[in-house]
């Protein structure tokens, strides 16, 4: 941070940071304005939408509720469109899951406080399958990693990746700061990432997140090598369904790459919009990183443990395409593990009408909305290994929701949930 801050902010800025807003809007450029001093801001910036996360009890705690009620009693509403993260549970559903009285109470308030707010309570980690779908360019202050990757690689919209705290603050002000990945100069790659085994299924695009994310930390890599079409902003109903399939395997990437690195951003030649738009884009000089294999990548994301006892699939939550991949593979089959799917509860009711949650739950599986494993509370739960098909969960299973994980395809993980057993 420089000891001169290089922020210059409108007359009318510096009016709601003088308190002219309200209490509630004055707290709210503080924060912005301070982030802005951290990182060399020069000015502030309209968005377009925000992403809000710090949704769950299990994280907030009551101290986060607190937090929450005072801003929301000081009349803290928001300017811009702005949608939920996950909380803690299926807001409707919560008892199938396990989940306490006490927990579900505390969870429930947490939403309200924010839909007094004025935010969408969408509680979803995929706002582009639910209607938040950014324009090229956008800038945006979205949180929830995997959220805001899709968001600049695969629409190429702009936001860095804000926390919980700042992004309701620029919900409220309606600004963020303009720096990182805002700027031309953040969003240049500093990696180009050479691929050169196939890479096709699902799986395959999370095992190459991961082993990317591990190398390039919080760079910005440029893949070379994978064959898609074509994506960009449109919504994934709208979009060719080749397109929809390209969409769903870089979400994957996109949310392996940020939790096993800190990656925001990433190109893929030919296929990502600036990636389009630019051929020229990776400059010459950057680190090549070469992946001949995918082996050492599976290797690391899988724990040694064969019995299973929870099958988790969506994450990020499950568009409507994958919902029918899962329902094709369980049909007509009887589960022995539990079975999650996670989504958004607007693609659940999409699904529903098409009679894939009908046959979800005939196997004996639960879909789950609202929710996530890794923000649940896991540790009250009776579950101890976790299959999924997502890098992402097995990256945070240990860590964030005390499970070991089996990763692979999600042909293997329906097997596992039918035996209990990974297969060997
Ligand atoms: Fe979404 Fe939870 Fe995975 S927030 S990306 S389902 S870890």
């Amino acid at each position: 941070m420089s000891t001169t801050s290089l922020l210059r902010l409108t007359s009318e800025e510096e009016a709601l940071l003088a308190g002219e807003g309200g209490e509630a809007v004055r707290r709210a450029m503080q924060i912005v304005v301070t982030l802005g001093r951290i990182y060399d801001a020069e000015r502030l910036l309209p968005v377009e939408s925000v992403q809000v996360a710090g949704v769950s009890y299990r994280n907030l705690g009551d101290a986060g509720l607190e937090f929450l009620r005072d801003w929301a009693a000081q009349g803290a509403r928001v300017t811009v469109p702005a949608t939920l993260n996950p909380a803690g549970m299926d807001m409707r559903d919560w008892r199938r899951m396990g989940i306490s009285d006490e927990f579900a109470r505390r969870q429930d308030e947490i939403v309200r406080v924010y839909a007094a707010m004025g935010v969408w309570p969408t509680c979803t980690c995929t706002p582009y399958l639910v209607g938040n779908v950014p324009s090229f360019g956008a800038h945006l202050a979205w949180s929830e990693s995997s959220a805001v990757c899709y968001a600049n690689a695969v629409i190429g919209a702009r936001s860095n990746r804000e926390g919980g705290p700042g992004a309701l603050a620029a919900a409220i002000c309606g600004r963020t700061a303009a720096y990182g990945l805002h700027l031309d100069a953040g969003r240049v790659p500093t990696h180009r990432v050479r691929v050169r085994c196939e890479v096709r299924s699902p799986d395959d695009f999370g095992a190459l997140g991961y082993w990317v994310g591990r190398q390039v930390g919080g760079g910005v890599p440029y893949f070379e090598g994978l064959d898609l079409p074509a994506v960009g902003a449109e919504p994934s109903h709208a979009m060719h369904p080749e397109a929809a399939v390209a969409g769903d395997v870089l979400k994957l990437l996109g949310a392996a790459l940020a939790s096993s690195g800190a990656v925001a951003l990433y190109h893929v030649r030919d296929v990502t919009p600036e990636a389009r738009a630019l051929p020229d884009l990776c400059p010459d000089d950057v680190p090549v990183i070469d992946v001949d294999d995918l082996a050492p990548a599976r290797a690391a994301l899988n724990a040694d443990a064969d019995a299973i006892d929870l099958v988790v699939i969506g994450c990020p939550h499950a568009s409507l395409a994958e919902m029918r991949r899962v329902a094709a593979g369980l049909r007509g089959r009887r589960l022995r593990t539990a079975f999650w799917l996670t989504t958004s509860r607007r693609v659940r009711d999409l699904a529903e009408a098409e009679g894939l949650v009908a046959t979800v739950e005939e196997a004996g599986g639960l879909v789950i909305s609202d929710s996530c494993v890794v923000i649940a509370p896991m540790s009250e739960l009776p579950y101890r290994t976790v299959a999924t098909n997502s890098a992402k969960l097995a990256t945070y299973a240990l860590g964030h929701a005390g499970l070991r994980a089996r990763f692979g395809a999600l042909e293997l993980c329906l097997d596992a949930a039918v035996t209990g057993r990974w297969p060997a």
